[in-house]
């Protein structure tokens, strides 16, 4: 395995049922949720999951409810045990785990960010900030200095003594955030963590894990089933669709090239120029094309690009990272990019050249 992999997923099945072993050979044979339900009232839950969920980065799973996400998810600390296939993280195959690994797998190198929050009620701010700490035996002045930092760093400061009922939902998810960070693991899961949250809210807390993980770059596993959300926190895009992975990569790639019509579907209400980069439609060269109307960077997004040249598409830019030429854009093809393709059709840029 990779050195860079820190959780990879392993043709992994997960059928919920009587019999899972004889509806687990029909579904190799082919059978899928639809029918497996009708034929033999098993619900397939998963079906052949191999994801590589890279270490310091964010990989997000996306899919509509009854997808599979939350079953993926409880396979990654095994609180839903497989029906075949492997999970491994860091390199160990955590099936093979006795319940004392197990339990240090879940409170030393995982942290859980919920949905509903699941605060202790009776605790403060702080307390709930330092809930792994108590778990492994440690006392209040063992972990308030780390509690706190990481409230603060979160914008919580000078809340630890309120109770969770005192705060808003926002902050009470930021309280989530800060027992995971306080706890020091290395992954975040988190399932659904922002979908209870009102818009504004929701995207304040999307803007603070971005921050976060620019400075913190930990593992995180975030499900999500919107999909503006999934595009703006992904590393690495996975979308699932009836327990199967449909699509999985770069979240710019699959905007580019949607694989199937489902995909497609997905992803022609987006905003294109708004999520879509100069780097992911540049002709990848360090010549330069004769005339260039200026220098853009690599990261900028393709709506930055269009205000910059005034709507000129014939126009072709240098573009830089750290700077140094990386590419070379060319309107024309920014302009292509804007419009979603059906799977199978060629991208604009260099893939044509
Ligand atoms: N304990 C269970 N027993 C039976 N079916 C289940 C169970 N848990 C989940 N499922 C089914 O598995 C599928 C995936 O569920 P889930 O992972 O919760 O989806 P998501 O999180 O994407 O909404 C759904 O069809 C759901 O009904
Ligand atoms: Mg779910």
């Amino acid at each position: 395995m990779s050195g860079d992999i820190k959780i990879s997923v392993r043709n992994l099945y997960k059928i919920f049922g009587n019999n899972p072993r004889d509806a687990l050979a029909k579904v190799r044979a082919g059978m899928g949720k639809t029918e497996l339900q009708r034929e033999t009232g098993h619900v397939l839950g998963l079906n052949d999951i191999n994801v590589d969920m890279p270490s310091g980065k964010t990989t997000v799973i996306m899919g509509l409810s009854g997808s599979g996400k939350s079953t993926l998810i409880r396979h990654l600390n095994r609180l839903i045990e497989p029906t075949a296939g492997e999970v491994h993280v860091n390199g160990e195959n955590i099936l093979t785990y006795g319940e004392r690994r197990l339990r240090q797998l879940r409170q030393k190198e995982m942290s859980m960010v919920f949905q509903k929050f699941a605060l202790l009620p009776h605790r403060t701010v702080l307390e709930n900030a330092g809930t792994s700490w108590q778990i492994a035996g440690k006392s209040k002045r063992d972990y308030a200095d780390e509690a706190r930092k990481w409230l603060n760093r979160v914008g919580l400061e000078g809340q630890g003594d309120q109770y969770p009922a005192q705060l808003s939902g926002g902050m009470q998810q930021r309280v989530g955030i800060a027992r995971a960070l306080t706890s020091n693991s290395d992954i975040m899961l988190m399932d659904e963590a922002f979908s209870a949250l009102d818009p504004l809210i929701r995207t304040d807390m999307q803007n603070l894990l971005v921050e976060l993980q620019n400075e913190l770059a930990k593992t995180v596993i975030f499900i999500t089933h919107d999909l503006d959300e999934a595009l703006k926190l992904a590393d690495h895009l996975v979308i699932l669709k009836d327990g199967l992975v449909v699509q999985q990569g770069e979240p710019q790639n699959i905007l580019l090239n949607p694989s199937d019509p489902y995909i497609e579907a997905f992803v022609s209400d987006i905003n294109r120029a708004r999520v879509l980069r100069v780097r992911s439609i540049m002709e990848k060269t360090a010549d330069l094309p004769g005339a260039v109307a200026g220098e853009i960077d690599y990261d900028a997004t393709l709506e930055s690009v269009i205000a910059v040249s005034k709507g000129d598409t014939t126009h072709n830019y240098r573009v830089m990272q750290s700077g140094r030429q990386v590419g070379v854009l060319h309107m024309q093809d920014l302009v292509r990019a804007l419009v979603p393709l059906k799977p199978g059709e060629r991208t604009a840029g260099q893939q044509t050249r």
